[in-house]
């Protein structure tokens, strides 16, 4: 049986994990927002509307941040639409997902939600089909504390105190064909730059996110990034990456792997940004927001439907095993990246492609991927190690011969977080971790996902079918942790 064994020592720092790197998003797609988080006339519902059993379960999930309101939608709005009386809000075409929406949810009541669900809200300005001025405007009706026309149309809604949003983002995915006012790198770069500059004037405390490509895969990566920073760089705080990972032809070998790919992209960006920073003779070192990730597998919709339909059943995933032990490989490369990646948003929250799924008048669930992600961002917070890892590889028809074990390590005040990932499908795989520097610690908990059925999901009906086993936490007597990660799983390990 072949083993694995990783080193974890105090020196190899790659950096302080920031909380925002276990954020996610809300998009009015789908069922993301309508009978997803909102549904009044739910039993679970608020006063507001929301629906308490999923308001509980982003809590649990743990999600200091939320980005909002698109995605692909909000290059098509107008936030002026969702705020004010209902009643007066118009019901419009969402071009983007061939939805109509009702504009019942906006700003005020997302933010509001957000911070009651434990998260603070990270809102997105539309530079599809917009500009600098509703950009502008939209800073000063949430930042702006009163005395002025669009702040105190936010006081004459209700809301007396700022919603005090920090993070913006300039725009979504500006370099995709499919975009609402797709533009070149240069349209774009411009119009980010002076949005960014009108909007830091309204509140120079906030923090800029710029488009970067929409992915790795895109043709024009990285030299629409390149491009963009060019003209933006002193501007924004952040550049924007996205991923979704995919099992291609049934390759579920590759599909295991993608978290090398994701590396490369990361370290492909961080090269592009660091090129830009030496060129332009700029002082500051760029952070990034990995603000849309996950595993998508269903094909885009949009283009085929034929009728516009009020909160469709859009991208409704049902993830599997493989899936989760997928997202948690995708967090592991974030983690390893954390010196650099501040913020990150699991793409979605609730139903389309989301952690969570509902049913109209029925239940909320947590899908497979919600464990890894509620675990990790529960145990993933403080200095990130980057562990020497010695395991037997595998090939890949997509990233060539790859290691079977993926992990990281992270230590916080109790000691060590190991998290791992056993690639192999049908073998399981020894692991001892070597923790010389740590001799105070004592104790080993193994909690994994994986291991039997890969295709096993949550539903309606088995909501509770799949989900993490914690095995007998062990005293180490002055040896090493000698842990075996079950076959294709995700795991857990901390040492205290
Ligand atoms: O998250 C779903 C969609 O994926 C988003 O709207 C868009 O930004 C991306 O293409």
């Amino acid at each position: 049986m072949s083993q694995a064994r990783l080193v974890v020592d105090p020196a190899f720092v790659v950096g302080e994990t920031d909380p925002r790197l276990y954020g996610s998003f809300v998009e009015h797609l789908g069922r993301c927002v309508h009978t997803g988080i909102h549904e009044p006339g739910h039993p679970t519902a608020d006063e507001h509307g929301f629906r308490g059993d999923v308001t509980e379960l982003v809590t649990e999930l743990g999600v200091p941040i939320l980005r909002y309101p698109g995605g692909n939608f909000v290059s098509g709005y107008r936030w002026e639409d969702g705020v004010g009386p209902r009643e007066h809000r118009p019901t419009r075409l969402d071009l983007a997902w061939k939805s109509v929406e009702s504009n019942a949810v906006g700003t005020d009541e997302f933010c509001a939600w957000a911070r009651r669900a434990g998260a603070e809200p990270m809102l997105a300005v539309n530079l599809g089909t917009r500009g600098v001025a509703a950009a502008a405007n939209l800073v000063e009706y949430c930042n702006h504390p009163g005395g002025t026309y669009w702040s105190d149309l936010r006081r004459s809604h209700g809301v007396a105190e700022p919603h005090a949003v920090k993070v913006w983002c300039l725009g979504n995915e500006m370099d995709g064909p499919w975009q609402l006012g797709h533009k070149t790198a240069e349209e774009y770069a411009r119009l980010a730059a002076r949005a960014a500059q009108a909007m830091r004037l309204v509140d120079p405390g906030i923090e800029l996110v710029a488009c970067g490509s929409s992915g790795a895969g895109m043709p024009t990566f990285p030299e629409w990034d390149a491009t963009v920073l060019e003209h933006c760089y002193e501007q924004v705080d952040y550049l924007s990456l996205h991923s979704y990972s995919q099992e291609r032809d049934g390759d579920r070998a590759s599909f295991l792997a993608c978290a090398t790919g994701m590396d490369a992209y990361l370290d492909t960006a961080i090269a592009t940004a660091d090129y830009v920073r030496a060129k332009g003779r700029h002082k500051k070192r760029l952070g990034f927001a990995f603000d849309e990730w996950n595993v998508w597998h269903s094909p885009d919709p949009a283009g085929e439907r034929a009728v516009f339909e009020r909160a469709p059943r859009l991208l409704e995933e049902r993830y599997t095993v493989v899936d989760a032990v997928v997202v948690g490989s995708m967090l592991i490369s974030l983690l390893r990246h954390a010196d650099r990646v501040r913020i990150a948003c699991l793409a979605q929250l609730v139903n389309a492609i989301g952690a969570i799924r509902t049913e109209p008048a029925g239940p909320a669930w947590r899908q497979t991927i919600f464990h890894p992600f509620a675990l990790t961002s529960r145990y993933g917070r403080g200095e990130v190690l980057r562990p020497a890892i010695t395991a037997p590889s595998y090939e890949t028809a997509e990233f060539g011969e790859v290691p079977l074990l993926d992990a990281v390590a992270v230590r916080d005040d109790e000691g060590v977080v190991v998290f791992a990932v056993n690639r192999d499908q049908h073998a399981a795989l020894p692991l001892t971790i070597e923790l010389r520097a740590f001799p105070h610690l004592t104790r080993a908990t193994h909690t994994y996902l994986g291991g039997g059925d890969p295709l096993a999901a949550n539903t309606e009906e088995e909501p509770h079918r799949v989900v993490p086993r914690t095995a007998e936490s062990r005293p180490l007597d002055g040896g090493e942790p000698a842990i075996t990660l079950p076959p294709l799983s995700w795991n857990l390990i901390r040492v205290t």
